[in-house]
């Protein structure tokens, strides 16, 4: 039973999100999606159009997904690897590098981004954002 892990935002779901966690699902056997709460999307100063709850649920419904927890600060990621027996870590490879102090507790792999879509982008030509 391989175990993988990614964290995000998903805020907006788009294709982007859905083939990120398809082919994080596809690397192992349970995928576990640690989704940044509002509280720490403000850290991260990112704001969402849904609540944390709405995009929990959002999340869950995806056939790929077998656990939402919350992403509640940068330092908790040693602390779930260990907890939750995680053998890969994915993210999106606009972290690239970033994440590669965890390389002693687990597998890290970083997936290209799918081209010429984010929730930035989707904001943007809603006219939401500048
Ligand atoms: N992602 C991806 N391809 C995209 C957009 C996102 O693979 N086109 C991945 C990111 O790399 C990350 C995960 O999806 O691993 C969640 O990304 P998130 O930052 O929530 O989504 P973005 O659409 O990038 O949002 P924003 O524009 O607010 O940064």
């Amino acid at each position: 039973m391989i175990r993988v892990i990614t964290y995000g935002t998903f805020d907006l779901l788009h294709y982007g999100h859905i083939n990120l966690l398809k082919r994080a699902k596809e690397m192992g056997d349970y995928l576990i999606v640690g989704l940044s709460t509002d509280e720490f999307n403000k850290i991260k100063g990112k704001e969402c159009y849904f609540t944390y709850e709405e995009r929990k649920k959002l999340i869950e419904a995806i056939r790929y997904v077998d656990l939402v927890i919350p992403e509640e600060s940068w330092e908790q990621k040693v602390k779930d690897i260990k907890e939750l027996k995680i053998d890969i870590l994915v993210m999106g490879d606009d972290w690239k590098g970033k994440f590669d102090y965890l390389k002693k507790y687990c597998k890290v792999i970083y997936l290209p981004r799918t081209p010429e879509i984010s929730t930035t982008q989707i904001k943007r030509n809603l006219g939401l954002m500048k």
